[in-house]
């Protein structure tokens, strides 16, 4: 799947975000080495620092189903006015699951997307290669 076709699944996705209190909608989308994708949104909570990003959700769905080769991300926020690129949070999630040279595409707020990679979004990663996966 070409990045523009992630991108779309993502922003269909982001139709399913759980955001009320932000109103701020943000899906994600994983390319799987077996040419499946997997979404995710962001779901928040009344309480507001529970809230969960679409990335992670999306990676934790991964997880979840046993599908571990993620192979590219695409994160899309139909509310966004400027580029959206995952929190420090997420980023460091991503780190666990990816190599450098894995893309990240994320929407620049203009009805596109940038096109970048986890080795240049988190490039001093913190505690890789510390699991024996
Ligand atoms: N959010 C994401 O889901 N992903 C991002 O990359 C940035 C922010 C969510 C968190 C919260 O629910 C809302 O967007 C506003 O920050």
């Amino acid at each position: 799947m070409n990045p523009a076709e992630l991108m779309n699944k993502a922003r269909k996705a982001a139709e399913n975000a759980y955001a009320p209190y932000s109103k701020f909608r943000v899906g994600a989308a994983l390319q799987m080495a077996d040419g499946t994708v997997i979404t995710g949104v962001n779901v928040e909570n009344r309480s507001y620092g529970l809230s969960n990003c679409a990335e992670r959700t999306a990676l934790f769905t991964a997880m979840t189903i046993g599908n571990k080769d993620v192979r590219g991300i695409a994160v899309a926020g139909p509310d966004a006015w400027e580029p959206l690129p995952p929190c420090g949070a997420c980023r460091q999630v991503i780190s666990e699951f990816c190599t450098p040279d894995t893309p990240i595409y994320y929407d620049d707020g203009e009805g596109g997307f940038v096109i970048s990679s986890v080795g240049e979004l988190y490039p001093a990663n913190s505690l890789m290669d510390m699991a024996d996966k």
